[in-house]
């Protein structure tokens, strides 16, 4: 198979290193890729949201699959955008089409879903500019904490948690009425605020049958302890100790089950990957949200945990044939860690040099935010490198990657220092 891999992040970089190892490959392209990308198949300067470009790409390289890594060209319908073309039609496209990836890409659609579906998740109204006042009467019947939500893509920002019911106001009003977060809080969903621990659990699909790969936990805090600014993720664990065979089956009974249901009765086609974001409330699980795509760092844990060829599952969902492929895990624990710019998630700069990226190690150095220059490597994100590494428990593989990072550095780099210190 002739691979074209979509992004250039940590995600992309553990996908790259699996599709590498993969039988069926004849040959990898990534577009853009990032310095770590290039160990394993060719960076193609191409943005993913400029489809005219991939399409020549494709045409020329006469690429057999695309994968999408981020969550941006799937809502823009680079799906659709193949299925539409006649050369293009028969190269199948890993990542949903634009109406199913609004799970992702509109709040409002998601709740709708799995109100219509009967799926467990935060009772929540929609608001939009024209129904300000409706907003807050909503939020003074609310208790604090007041969740709101911005309806459409924010780059991770959309999610405000507030304590004060004046402050949850007034950002409504700047939300709908000022356009905060511009055209995606157009509309607002409004949410009960749910207490509990948080996991990701990840499904791969073929619209009709889908295949569970393990269960991970980020640490999405800039600071130790879980405080500070919300970052894309800060580390990641898998398995999830307390994602008990119990609490696991109810997932599996009460969310993934008539969610790919749903999606085939509401006759919406799925093809790749769905990533429930989960929480825990006393034992019973609620989707907080949807992503139509694999987490980041969530990827760097699962992908390593995987023990089948992943380009043979790509095959099954390209051809509706999942439920004929295997798929097989790692007992092993793994445990990333990112190693960040300084100053992210607010201004940071870039540019900086990367050393001791080729230490030995046992770990997997994942570049998430990288690019190369010649020989060297330099920073070109916030999120810069993931050190994953193996365990026979989560505290061997967090040492491990640990001791990596200590090989690592570049000016101003920061990481946490206390990554699955809640499990622990
Ligand atoms: P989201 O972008 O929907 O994942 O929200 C970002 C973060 O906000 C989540 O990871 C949760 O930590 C938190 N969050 C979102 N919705 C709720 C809710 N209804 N109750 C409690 N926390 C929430
Ligand atoms: N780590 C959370 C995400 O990928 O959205």
């Amino acid at each position: 198979m002739r691979v074209l891999l979509l992004g250039n992040g940590g995600r992309e970089h553990a996908f790259a290193w699996k599709i590498a190892q993969s039988s069926l490959l004849e040959e990898l392209f990534i577009a853009p890729g990032n310095a770590g990308t290039r160990q394993h198949g060719q960076n193609v300067p191409i943005d993913v949201n400029d489809f005219s470009a991939i399409r020549e790409f494709v045409i020329k390289e006469r690429i057999n699959m695309v994968v999408v890594g981020p969550e941006e060209p799937l809502v823009n319908g680079i799906h659709d955008f193949f299925l539409a073309d006649d050369v293009l039609r028969n190269v199948p496209v890993i990542g949903p089409g634009k109406i199913a990836a609004q799970l992702e890409g509109s709040k409002d659609f998601a709740k709708q879903f799995m109100a219509r579906h009967n799926i467990p998740t935060a009772k929540y109204a929609t608001f939009t500019k024209e129904t300000l006042e409706q907003g807050y009467a909503f939020l003074e019947a609310m208790k604090p904490p007041y969740v709101l939500k911005a309806d459409g893509l924010a780059a991770g920002k959309g999610v405000l948690i507030l304590e004060d019911l004046k402050e949850a106001k007034t950002e409504l009003k700047l939300m709908l009425a000022d356009a905060k977060f511009g055209a995606a809080s157009t509309r607002v969903v409004i949410e009960q605020f749910l207490k509990g621990n948080e996991l990701s659990v990840f499904v791969i699909t073929d619209g009709d049958s889908f295949k569970i790969l393990p269960e991970a936990k980020d640490y999405k805090r800039i600071g130790e302890g879980d405080t500070g600014l919300n970052t894309g993720g800060m580390g990641a664990i898998s398995p999830v100790p307390f994602a008990d065979p119990t609490f696991l089956d109810k997932i599996q009974n009460q969310i993934i089950i008539p969610t790919v249901k749903g999606l085939r009765n509401d006759k919406i086609p799925y093809k790749g990957f769905i990533f429930f974001g989960l929480i825990n409330v006393k034992g019973e699980p609620y989707v907080i949200e949807y992503n139509c795509r694999m987490g980041d760092p969530e990827s760097e844990v699962v992908i390593p945990r995987l023990r089948s060829d992943l380009l043979d599952l790509f095959e099954g969902v390209a051809t509706g044939t999942l439920s004929e492929r295997d798929i097989q895990f790692s007992e092993k624990c793994a445990a990333t860690v990112m190693m960040v710019s300084g100053g992210y998630p607010e201004a940071y700069e870039k540019g900086k040099t990367i050393y001791g990226l080729n230490a030995p190690t046992d770990s997997l150095v994942f570049h998430a935010g990288t690019v190369a220059d010649g020989p060297a490597v330099r920073t070109a994100g916030g999120r810069v490198i993931a050190v994953t590494s193996y365990g026979k428990n989560l505290e061997v593989a967090l040492k491990r990657s640990y001791a990596a990072l200590e090989n690592i550095e570049f000016e101003g780099a920061f990481f946490r220092k206390d990554i699955g210190f809640d499990v622990l």
